[in-house]
C-alpha cells in the first residue's frame, strides 16, 4: 500500500520503517530539508536500536524515502498517517501542529478525486479526531466525510526496544470514523497477527492515555510505598515488592509452577520519578482534560506530585548523609530517562543536576550516549565535568549516585570495582546493585533506611 507518513520523529520514523519493513511504499514527509537529507542518505537523526540497520534495508528494497512536505505529494497515498508533535504547553496539549497538518491534507484534498483516509498517530485528546480533526479538514477541503476516510491508530512503542514493540506488537488499536477506513487499517495491518482493536476514534484516542497513566500511577505508587518504607525503617522496599510480586494475579503460575514474570513488574519496582517525553505529557494532559471536562482527576493530581516530589528525596538521602556539601565531589551515573535511549527530555538526572547545583557540589557526569544531549539541557550549568570513562573517576570522587539504569553501571557490584568505593557514599536511586555488595562503603536508596524509627 502507499503510505505517507507527516512527522519524522520518534513515532513517524519508527512507524514508517516499520510499514515498510513489511513490504509498504513508505513517504516521510517533514518541513525541515536537513531531516529529508539526513534520512535519504540512510542516517536516522534519531537514536534507537536497530533503526540504522532497518533504515538502510528498506531503502535498499525501494520502500522508503523521505520528501519535503507538499500538497501534491500526499495526493497519491490512500493512508496519511499523521504523527506530529503535541507538546504541553503551561499544563495543556498543544494541538496546533495537528491542527496545522489538518490544514494541509484538507488543501491536498481538494486538488484530487482520491480516496485517502486521514489516520491520527500523534497522541491527542479524546474527541480530537471526530471534532477539531474533522472539522479542520471539512471545511479547509470543502469535503464530508465519507468522501475521505479518517481514522486514529496510536501507538505503544518503548524507547530504546521501539523497532521491536513495532514489528511484535501486542495489539493494535484500529480507531475509525468510516468502514472504508477500518477496512484499509485491516488490509495496512494484514501483515501482522495480534489482537486488532476496532473502536470509534474517541476510544482509541482514550486507550492510549488510560495506558499510559495506568502505567505511570504504579510508578507513583510504589514510589510513595518506598517513601513510607523509608521512614518506617528497617524495612527494605525490594523485600516489600518481592512479596508482592509474588502474588499471583500480578505474576501469574503456570501449570508447570514456573511464572511469567511479566513486563509490568518492571513498573512495580522503586525509584526516583519517570521521565521522558510521554508519561508526564500524558499524565499532565489527560488532568487537564478531565478538568476541562468537569471531572476530578485526584488519582492524576497524586501521581504527577509524587513523581516531582522523587527526585528530593534523592537530594534528602544526600544531605542527610554529607554534613558539608560544599566543594564535595559527585559523580552522576546516567543522564537520560531510562537506558538505551540517549533522550534526555523529562529527564529525573537532569532535575537532580539542578538541584545539586544549588549545593554546591562539583559534578562528575557520566552517560553511555547522552552527554550531548544532557550537555545542551544542561548549559545553564557551566561547571559540570562530563566524564566518558566513569571508572576512572572512581577513586577521586565521594559520592557516586545511579540515576539510570545502564547495565555497564551492574559492574560496580565487582569486587574490584566496589573496593575503589570503599569509604565513600553510592546511592543508588534506581534500586540497580544489591546493597550487599558493597560492605564498605554507606549504601543508600530509595526505600531503604537501616534505622528504626517507629
Ligand atoms: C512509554 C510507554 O511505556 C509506551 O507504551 C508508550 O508508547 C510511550 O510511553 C509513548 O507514549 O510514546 P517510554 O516513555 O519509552 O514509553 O518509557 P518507559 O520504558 O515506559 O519508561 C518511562 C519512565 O518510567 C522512565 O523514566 C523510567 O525510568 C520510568 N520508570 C519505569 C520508573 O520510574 N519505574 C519503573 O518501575 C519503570
Amino acid at each position: 500500500m502507499k503510505i505517507g507518513i507527516i512527522g519524522t520523529g520518534y513515532v513517524g520514523l519508527i512507524t514508517g520503517v516499520g510499514l515498510a519493513s513489511k513490504g509498504h511504499q513508505v513517504t516521510c514527509f517533514d518541513n525541515q530539508a536537513w531531516i529529508i537529507e539526513k534520512l535519504n542518505s540512510g542516517t536516522p537523526h534519531i537514536h534507537e536500536n536497530g533503526l540504522n540497520d532497518l533504515l538502510g534495508q528498506v531503502i535498499k528494497n525501494n520502500l522508503f524515502k523521505a520528501k519535503l512536505i507538499s500538497e501534491s505529494s500526499l495526493t497519491d497515498c490512500e493512508i496519511i498517517i499523521v504523527a506530529v508533535g503535541t507538546p504541553t504547553i503551561n499544563e495543556h496539549i498543544d494541538l496546533s501542529y495537528i491542527v496545522n497538518t489538518a490544514e494541509t491534507i484538507g488543501r491536498a484534498l481538494k486538488q484530487t478525486d482520491n480516496f485517502i483516509s486521514v489516520v491520527i498517530k500523534s497522541t491527542v485528546v479524546p474527541g480530537t479526531t471526530d471534532s477539531l480533526v474533522l472539522r479542520t479538514i471539512e471545511d479547509v477541503s470543502g469535503k464530508k466525510l465519507g468522501q475521505f476516510g479518517l481514522g486514529m491508530n496510536p501507538e505503544f512503542l518503548r524507547e530504546g526496544c521501539a523497532i521491536d514493540d513495532f514489528i511484535y506488537p501486542d495489539r493494535i488499536v484500529m480507531g475509525h470514523e468510516d468502514q472504508k477506513t477500518l477496512n484499509l487499517l485491516e488490509k495496512l495491518y494484514s501483515p501482522w497477527d495480534c489482537d486488532k482493536i476496532s473502536v470509534n476514534t474517541r476510544t482509541a484516542e482514550m486507550i492510549k492515555y488510560a495506558n499510559n497513566c495506568l502505567l505511570a500511577t504504579q510508578i507513583s505508587a510504589v514510589n510513595e510505598l518506598a517513601n513510607i518504607a523509608a521512614a518506617t525503617g528497617n524495612i527494605d522496599i525490594m523485600d516489600v515488592m518481592k512479596g508482592v510480586h509474588a502474588d499471583k494475579r500480578w505474576n501469574p503460575i503456570l501449570p508447570n509452577g514456573n511464572r511469567i514474570k511479566p513486563d509490568i513488574l518492571s513498573y512495580l519496582i522503586p525509584g526516583c520519578g519517570f521521565g521522558g517525553s510521554c508519561f508526564p505529557k500524558d499524565v499532565k494532559g489527560l488532568r487537564s482534560f478531565s478538568k476541562h471536562m468537569g471531572v476530578d482527576s485526584f488519582v492524576l493530581d497524586a501521581v504527577l506530585k509524587t513523581n516531582e516530589n522523587q527526585p528530593l528525596q534523592v537530594i534528602d538521602l544526600l544531605t542527610k548523609a554529607v554534613e558539608n556539601l560544599n566543594g564535595k565531589k559527585i559523580l552522576i551515573l546516567g543522564l537520560t530517562f531510562k537506558p538505551d535511549t540517549d533522550d534526555v527530555r523529562e529527564s529525573i538526572s537532569i532535575k537532580i543536576i539542578h538541584q545539586l547545583d544549588q549545593l554546591k557540589v562539583e559534578i562528575f557526569a557520566h552517560d553511555p550516549i547522552g552527554i550531548p544531549n544532557a550537555k545542551n539541557e544542561l548549559k545553564d550549568i557551566p561547571g559540570i565535568i562530563y566524564t566518558e570513562n566513569w571508572v576512572e573517576v572512581l577513586s577521586t570522587i565521594d559520592v557516586v549516585l545511579i540515576l539510570t539504569k545502564w547495565d555497564e553501571y551492574k559492574r560496580l557490584a565487582n569486587k574490584e570495582m566496589s573496593a575503589k568505593l570503599a569509604g565513600k557514599i553510592l546511592i543508588d536511586a534506581r534500586r540497580l546493585l544489591a546493597p550487599e555488595a558493597f560492605p564498605g562503603s554507606t549504601y543508600l536508596s530509595i526505600g531503604l533506611n537501616k534505622c528504626s524509627y517507629v
